[in-house]
């Protein structure tokens, strides 16, 4: 339970629940935005947790917002990771935007330069991007997200990129959604997604674009080695992307239930 609430919980520990939206005539939910189609999921966690905090409130006081942040900081903490200190009072939208979230969502295939001003738009600099991608260390990806990568990339272990074909044959869609571990210990929130960058065994394009040249090389290599360093500053950049923005006072409003406006 703790791992597959991880998954859902880090990618999306943004700051206005918008995300758990279902589609309505009104809402173009962005469940469906490319980068969550078929790949954000745990969606019944999050209202087990609603259901249960607003039976202990009595009430629907705490924002799926909220629960979210704070949900995402402990399954780090589950899985071995860092604490932090989540402020709250994040209340939820009335709204989603697919295409807000197709257009500014990172994707897999990006290079560094793409990242670096994915994340800018948003306020997160190269050492956030750097850091916030060793949520990496947990989870999986489908074969689709990784298939160039594995065929066509030349800063790619050999073995490793003959592992990843077989499992991501290029031709064969039928093995698009096949899963491969974003880090071979993807349940431990430690450092060989890190290490692994190094090696160019990194899954994603966005990953190994981390460490391959660029200006971002020498961080990836001392998060590598130094545990310490990963969770403090990993610690510090959840924070700052979880206050991206967040709607407070009478702007939104606090959901009764999770997947719907209310
Ligand atoms: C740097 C830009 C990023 C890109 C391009 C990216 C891309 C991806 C992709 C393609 C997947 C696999 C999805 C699938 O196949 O269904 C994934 C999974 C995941 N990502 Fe990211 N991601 C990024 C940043 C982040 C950040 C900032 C976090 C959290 C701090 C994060 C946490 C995760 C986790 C935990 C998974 C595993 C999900 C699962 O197993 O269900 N990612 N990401």
């Amino acid at each position: 339970m703790t791992v597959s609430l991880t998954y859902i919980i880090l990618p999306i520990s943004g700051c206005d629940a918008s995300v758990l939206l279902d589609p309505t005539p009104t809402i173009d939910s962005e469940k469906f935005a490319g980068a969550n189609n078929n790949s954000a999921r745990g969606f019944e966690v999050i209202d087990q947790i609603k259901e249960e905090v607003d039976k202990v409130c009595g009430r629907a006081v705490v924002s799926c917002a909220d629960i979210l942040a704070v949900a995402a900081r402990d399954s780090v903490v589950a899985l071995g990771g860092p604490w932090w200190n989540v402020r709250l009072g994040r209340r939820d939208s009335t709204t989603a935007s697919r295409t807000t979230a197709n257009t500014d969502l990172p994707a897999p295939f990006m290079d560094l330069n793409a990242l670096t001003s994915t994340f800018q738009k948003q306020g997160l600099d190269a050492k956030d991007l750097v850091v916030l991608s060793g949520g990496h260390t947990l989870g999986f990806a489908q074969c689709f997200t990784f298939k160039d990568r594995a065929h066509n990339d030349s800063n790619i272990h050999p073995k490793f990129a003959k592992k990843l074909q077989s499992l991501c044959p290029r031709t064969k869609s039928e093995s698009d959604s096949n899963l491969a571990k974003l880090d071979p210990t993807s349940t431990r929130f430690d450092t060989l997604y890190y290490k692994n960058l190094l090696k160019q065994k990194g899954l994603l394009g966005s990953d190994q674009a981390l460490f391959g040249g660029g200006n971002t090389d020498e961080l990836v290599r001392t998060y590598s080695e130094d545990a310490n360093t990963f969770w403090k500053d990993f610690a510090k950049s959840m924070v700052k992307m979880g206050n991206i923005k967040p709607l407070t006072g009478n702007i939104g409003q606090v959901r009764h239930n999770c997947r719907r406006a209310n």
